[in-house]
């Protein structure tokens, strides 16, 4: 199994980041120095993902501009002698090879998967959701991505979750075969948590093999109101014992979220030699003290 391309879904709106999202995606928002989409890419290229394929909406484009050239500002930067900002905006234009395709209409996380088949074609694939961060030593996708190629098959990344948060995710009802790595029998889509199968959740990263396609092609009938999901596809590649989940390790952060998008923006404050310092003073300013 060889995996060149990931797809990253990026057309949705965001509502949760509200205002700030109103003109704004919400992938394009700053955690630190960088939009938090540049670390989805990053994290694919640290996985030796060549192609990026974004699953785009009209209205943000912007995404894909931040991975091109901008001469204007080059120019400039060139111009004024800043050098090391001129390196540092190339790069990023040069990082990847981006690969856009539209979602026309906003039907879930499936149907931005299934837009992307005719780029992806018969081959296996990665696919990151475009506001879900994660960090560690092995980038998250790589961690699955090793699974999916010793055992030859589809791999959902999970990670356990508190009681009450089963609801925000998909949940997986799975037997462990090997430390961290598990058969998955059967999913669910946001349950309560008393219907909940496990605290497994899933992350937002996945290895697919391009089976998926035809079962979400089988949801997507035109007389569909209700959005297309990813999981119900997932649950047809279970159901044939065709789906593996990886326990990630790792730090994540969904930005979302707005506890997990400040956390970040602080963690990577924290790792930066000349912001910490000044960032930990500050922060102690603002902390109340213990009584
Ligand atoms: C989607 C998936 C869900 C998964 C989550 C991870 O949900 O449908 O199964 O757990 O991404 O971020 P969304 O967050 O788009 O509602």
């Amino acid at each position: 199994m060889h995996v060149r391309k990931v797809v990253v879904p990026v057309a949705g709106w965001g509502t949760r980041s509200l205002p700030a999202t109103k003109n704004v995606p919400k992938e394009i928002l700053p955690v630190f120095k960088k939009p938090a989409v540049q670390y989805i890419v990053e994290e694919a290229i640290q996985a030796d993902l060549s192609d990026v394929v974004f699953v785009n909406h009209q209205n943000k484009t912007i995404i894909e501009d931040h991975f091109d050239y901008n001469l204007a500002l080059e120019s400039l930067l060139e111009r004024t002698g800043k050098q090391d900002l001129l390196k540092q905006v190339r790069h990023v234009a040069e990082m990847v090879n981006i690969i856009s395709v539209r979602q026309k209409k906003q039907l879930g996380l499936g149907h931005a998967v299934l837009c992307a088949k005719e780029v992806v074609k018969q081959e296996p694939f990665a696919a990151i959701v475009g506001d879900d961060l994660m960090f560690s030593p092995v980038p998250g996708i790589k961690q699955l991505l090793d699974v999916a190629e010793s055992e030859q098959m589809a791999v959902v990344g999970v990670m356990p979750v508190s009681g009450s948060k089963v609801s925000n995710y998909g949940i997986i009802d799975a037997e462990e075969i090997a430390p961290h790595m598990y058969r998955v029998k059967d999913l669910q889509e946001k349950p309560t948590p008393e219907r909940a199968a496990s605290n497994l959740a899933i992350t937002g990263r996945y290895i697919l093999t391009p089976d998926v396609f035809e079962h979400l092609q089988e949801l997507n009938t035109p007389d569909r109101k209700e959005e297309i999901q990813l999981t119900e596809a997932l649950r047809a590649m279970a159901r044939k014992d065709r789906l593996l989940a990886v326990r990630l390790w790792g730090m994540r952060f969904d930005i979302g979220n707005w506890v997990d998008y400040l956390t970040a923006n602080i963690y990577f404050g924290l790792q930066d030699e000349e912001v910490r310092d000044d960032l930990v003073q500050r922060l102690q300013e603002i902390l109340p003290c213990p009584e």
